[in-house]
């Protein structure tokens, strides 16, 4: 059965003088049987959210936001995935804030996904459509495009063994209030395991967990995890707040007991 996973990205957030309280807290509020937590603050905190959760928490692991796709070298500014051991065990790659931001092609999250995956992080890989391409009908093939690229050379057998992880979010409903119907992302999350099955993947993606990003939110959060093809949340602005996310991660709880996860 599918790992049922809430991932909190921070993204631009917090301090390293309030992130570890923040992390302790969330910890604290969302101490649910069956589900994985992650949380992926900002580079410059994750020592402080690191160090809280191994005195509070241990089983919140900790993320960074994204990896460089080189090893080393004048890239001023930038973190290799290889400097982030002891500090993260999980990475967000691919994020549309970073394709919109930094220009990120899917070629280059290729590369970003290597470089994680042999650094022993556990990759999230984010796909999905601006508004203009749904609307145009053309969601499931821009997400198929983004997967195909992103995985040109990756070696299924190693990503899956590295516990890859996808997160569907549709550009229009991040930090919108805005969210796809739950049908619509079950629906994206199939077309995903179907591109995954293409590409050689031995079980059909079946093994691979999807989650769904997009103004996730307590009162949203059920109707996406009745969903047997999602199997948790990619988190923003809610991720920052105790009680969302205790709300969150309470009804993950719920999917994760009645898939037999919550020993
Ligand atoms: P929001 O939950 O703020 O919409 O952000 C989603 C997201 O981008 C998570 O990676």
């Amino acid at each position: 059965m599918r790992d049922v996973i809430v991932a909190a990205n921070w993204k631009m957030h917090t301090t390293p003088a309030d992130a570890g309280d923040l992390a302790t807290t969330i910890a604290a509020r969302t101490r649910v049987p069956g589900v994985t937590r992650v949380i992926c603050p900002p580079f410059v905190c994750l020592a402080a959210v690191r160090d809280a959760l191994a005195e509070h928490d241990p089983s919140v692991a900790v993320g960074a936001q994204t990896v460089h796709h080189e090893l080393a070298g004048a890239y001023t500014g930038e973190t290799a995935a290889p400097m982030l051991v002891g500090l993260a065990t999980w990475a967000i790659l691919g994020h549309s804030e970073r394709r919109r931001d930094a220009g990120e092609t899917d070629d280059l999250i290729g590369r970003k996904l290597s470089r994680a995956v042999d650094a022993g992080l556990r990759p999230i890989l984010c796909v999905g459509e601006l508004l203009e391409e749904r609307e145009a009908g053309r969601a499931t093939q821009v997400v198929e495009t983004q997967l195909r690229g992103a995985l040109a050379a990756a070696d299924p057998q190693a990503l899956a063994s590295a516990g890859f992880v996808i997160a569907y979010e549709p550009v229009w409903a991040i930090g919108t209030g805005r969210t796809a119907t739950a049908s619509d992302a079950a629906a994206m999350a199939d077309a995903i395991r179907t591109g995954l099955t293409a590409l050689g993947w031995p079980d059909g993606g079946e093994g691979v967990p999807i989650l769904y990003g997009g103004s996730v939110t307590s009162v949203n959060i059920g109707e996406f995890m009745a969903e047997p093809a999602i199997d948790g949340a990619l988190v923003g602005g809610a991720s920052l707040k105790p009680d969302e996310m205790a709300g969150i991660v309470a009804r993950a709880g719920i999917t994760a007991a009645a898939r037999g996860l919550a020993g």
